[in-house]
């Protein structure tokens, strides 16, 4: 088993990271080898909708024609059998380095055919995780949409979230006093643990279930 962790937050020690480390610290539990990717290490642009990868009998069918840090990269996601993709929500969404990447990785997967069969070669896995401010809930809707594309376009995907997190080392020294910090310091005290372990059973589920690929029923 093969994973891949993308780490589409800027910060490398902060409450996304920590639970993209949770989540493939599971599936090394697994027995899985895995990797992590920071986004924010590597150039590169988004789609650019130059539609090289839907062109009939063309060089990149199938595949991005853009080559630049995110190549070996997207060739090593669709070689896994796990992907692990944590984001941290900013205005509402993921972050545009995740937002590109994930453009770069699903779109030349998709064919404009009646079928719309994905092309990739075998199904992956995904693991989503999200960190936030908001409230639990908050983004349902939005979740549900990226697990409908990653499991039509990737395969078995799940999400896990940990919201209400902790955004400040020390609230003092930031205009942040709109926060309750008792209640936010205690949060990650007593939820954010529980929110890793949450990612920590996830990495280590979607390592250890092998069902998928004998008979291939997806
Ligand atoms: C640019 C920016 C935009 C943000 N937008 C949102 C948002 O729309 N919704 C939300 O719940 N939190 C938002 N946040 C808060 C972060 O998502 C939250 O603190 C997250 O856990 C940070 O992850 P990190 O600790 O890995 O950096 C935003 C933070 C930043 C820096």
């Amino acid at each position: 088993m093969k994973v891949l962790a993308i780490n589409g937050g800027a910060q490398k020690n902060r409450n996304t990271a920590k639970m993209l480390q949770s989540a493939l610290d599971g599936a090394a539990e697994a027995g899985a080898s895995g990797e992590t990717v920071h986004l924010y290490d590597l150039n590169y642009k988004g789609c650019i909708g130059c539609h090289a990868c839907k062109l009939k009998g063309g060089s990149s069918f199938g595949r991005c024609v853009q080559k630049d840090g995110l190549t070996e990269v997207l060739e090593k996601a669709i070689n896994a059998d796990v992907l692990l993709l944590a984001s941290p929500m900013y205005f509402n969404d993921v972050t545009g380095a995740l937002r590109s990447f994930m453009e770069r990785l699903f779109f030349p997967a998709i064919t404009y055919n009646k079928e719309r069969t994905p092309l990739y070669p075998h199904p992956i896995k995904a693991g989503w995780l999200f960190t936030m401010n908001a409230p639990g809930e908050f983004y349902d809707t939005f979740f549900k949409g990226i697990i409908n594309s990653s499991n039509w376009i990737l395969g078995p995907s799940e999400y896990t979230i940990a919201y209400g997190t902790k955004q400040f080392e020390d609230y003092s020294k930031y205009e942040a006093d709109m926060f309750d910090v008792p209640a936010v310091t205690k949060r990650h005290e007593e939820q954010f643990p529980k929110d890793c372990e949450a990612a920590r059973e996830m990495g280590k589920r979607l390592a250890a279930n092998n069902d998928l690929y004998i008979g291939g029923n997806i």
